[in-house]
């Protein structure tokens, strides 16, 4: 089968196009013919070994790893002689990261059948599933963190990312005022998705307005905490998806002196929010954002554009 290699820490360079034999399930497990993959955050920071601490548990010296690729979208072509949830030529997409020990990256892998996956959403082609999980996933669990409620005032601060426009989408659906960051060119993007209020981050209008919030989700990790402080209300909820270490401690001594609630941290990827995202898909409420299809021996490039922010939404990565 087609794969790609990651035999190095480093830049895009150092991934390879291989052959590798396609691997068989065990009895418990399908084989799932990958027909799509996303470039996401984690990808590429896996590559290039960063954040430095990660390289404890993702390989000291080079990548443990061999194939990289946390989310997939494809058809099952085998199943073990125990496998009860899927059977031949099910179309289901979701995670394969780490506890999978990754491999999104090849034509074929396979995976138990209790695994984060589940059938796609109807009528979605693979490259539009490929992007939903990762943005989507870490998207339920900050927006489940935050307790969002109907009627409260949000800031996403980096909204067309992958996991900022899901965050908007769900925000939308759980019936919020949303004020959206984005760069300039993406704003007309965050008003289609649903926000109320957009603004460029290249400005300063987020430091000399007037509004206050009841939760603020970041995404980018590049405004200072003591500015969220002021445009929070008492009480209100920062949500830290990315934060640099000097954000973490100025967010958690903020909040042990009680001026605001932290929610920060790994999100969680579990089947319920696989099948909970397949749902809201299934009933309009969130949709793909897709920057654009590449193919895999393109993966180098997919690469340089998400690790230099250069794209919208998610690309994806088409096998046929
Ligand atoms: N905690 C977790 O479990 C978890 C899970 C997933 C991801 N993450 C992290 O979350 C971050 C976002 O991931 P992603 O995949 O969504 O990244 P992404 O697709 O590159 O999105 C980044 C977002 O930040 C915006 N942005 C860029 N520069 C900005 C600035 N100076 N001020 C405000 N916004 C700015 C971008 O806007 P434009 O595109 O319009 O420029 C975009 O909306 C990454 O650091 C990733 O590692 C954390």
């Amino acid at each position: 089968m087609k794969a790609i290699v990651c035999p190095a820490y480093g830049g895009p360079e150092v991934l390879q196009l291989t052959q590798l034999p396609i691997p068989q399930p065990a009895p418990n497990e399908v084989l799932v013919q990958i027909k799509a993959t996303a470039v996401t955050a984690a990808d590429w920071r896996l590559r290039a070994g960063q954040p430095a601490a990660a390289r404890l548990f993702f390989g000291l010296t080079k990548p443990k790893y061999r194939i990289p690729g946390g989310i997939f979208a494809g058809t099952v072509v085998a199943a073990g002689a125990s496998v009860a949830r899927y059977k031949t030529g099910d179309n289901v997409y979701g995670s394969c990261a780490l506890q999978y020990g990754f491999g999104a990256y090849a034509e074929y892998k396979t995976l138990p059948e209790d695994g984060v996956f589940c059938p796609m959403p109807k009528d979605m082609s693979f490259t539009d599933a490929a992007t939903l999980p990762f943005g989507g996933m870490t998207a339920l669990h900050f927006v489940q963190a935050a307790q969002l409620k109907a009627g409260e005032r949000v800031l996403i601060s980096g909204a067309s990312g992958a996991v900022g426009n899901m965050i908007l989408q769900l925000a939308k659906y759980h019936g919020a005022h949303i004020t959206a960051t984005a760069n300039t060119h993406n704003l007309l993007l965050l008003q289609q998705l649903g926000a109320d209020k957009v603004m460029s981050y290249t400005g300063n209008e987020l430091a000399t307005c007037n509004d206050q919030y009841d939760v603020i989700f970041d995404t980018a990790g590049k405004t200072p905490v003591s500015l969220y402080k002021k445009k929070l209300k008492p009480g209100g909820r920062l949500v830290l998806v990315a934060a640099d270490i000097g954000q973490m401690m100025g967010g958690m001594l903020l909040a042990m002196r009680g001026k605001l609630k932290l929610s920060a941290g790994m999100a969680r990827e579990t089947y319920d929010h696989m099948r909970e995202l397949t749902r809201l898909a299934n009933e309009g409420y969130v949709r793909a954002v897709v920057d654009q299809i590449m193919p895999l021996e393109a993966i180098a490039e997919a690469h340089r554009l998400t690790q230099s922010g250069q794209k919208t939404g998610t690309i994806a990565i088409s096998f046929t």
